[in-house]
């Protein structure tokens, strides 16, 4: 009888964890629209690529997974003392976005050009 309980709970954790990574998946396309509609080109440039003061960071074509927890570190709810950002600017921006909306901008913004460096195309083959 153990034996049998362990097995199902076995099974779901595995569906939880079969659940998250499809959530999970990051939507380019998505992203796209999302960073249009969020008005991020006001200050980080067309291409995301070109900032509009020295001081505003070049963001196309960083690191996916740096940009997404990068956004989440401005959410207040990701606030504590030892963790996160603390950016007036950019709170106001992703406070209306949830998880999966960050996901999508950090792979739309990940896929950029960026001006910072040229692409390693054997290591790094993205479209
Ligand atoms: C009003 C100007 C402004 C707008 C609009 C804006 N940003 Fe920013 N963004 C900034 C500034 C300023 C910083 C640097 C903040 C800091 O020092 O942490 C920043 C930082 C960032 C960073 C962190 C970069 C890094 O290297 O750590 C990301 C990612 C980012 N912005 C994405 C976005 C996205 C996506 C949007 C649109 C939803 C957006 N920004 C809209 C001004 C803006």
């Amino acid at each position: 009888m153990n034996h049998m309980l362990a097995r199902l709970s076995l099974l779901g954790v595995a569906a939880a964890f079969a659940g998250l990574s499809t959530a999970h998946a990051a939507d380019v396309q998505k992203g796209a629209e999302l960073v249009q509609q969020g008005g991020c080109i006001a200050c980080h440039g067309a291409g995301l690529d070109k900032p509009v003061a020295p001081t505003y960071p070049i963001i196309a074509g960083q690191h996916e997974s740096y940009l997404f927890h990068a956004l989440q570190q401005y959410q207040t709810k990701h606030q504590t003392p030892l963790y996160g950002r603390n950016n007036p600017i950019m709170a106001g921006m992703v406070a209306r976005f949830n998880t999966q909306d960050l996901h999508d901008i950090a792979a739309y913004v990940a896929s950029l050009k960026s001006p910072l460096f040229e692409r390693d195309l054997a290591r790094d083959p993205r479209p």
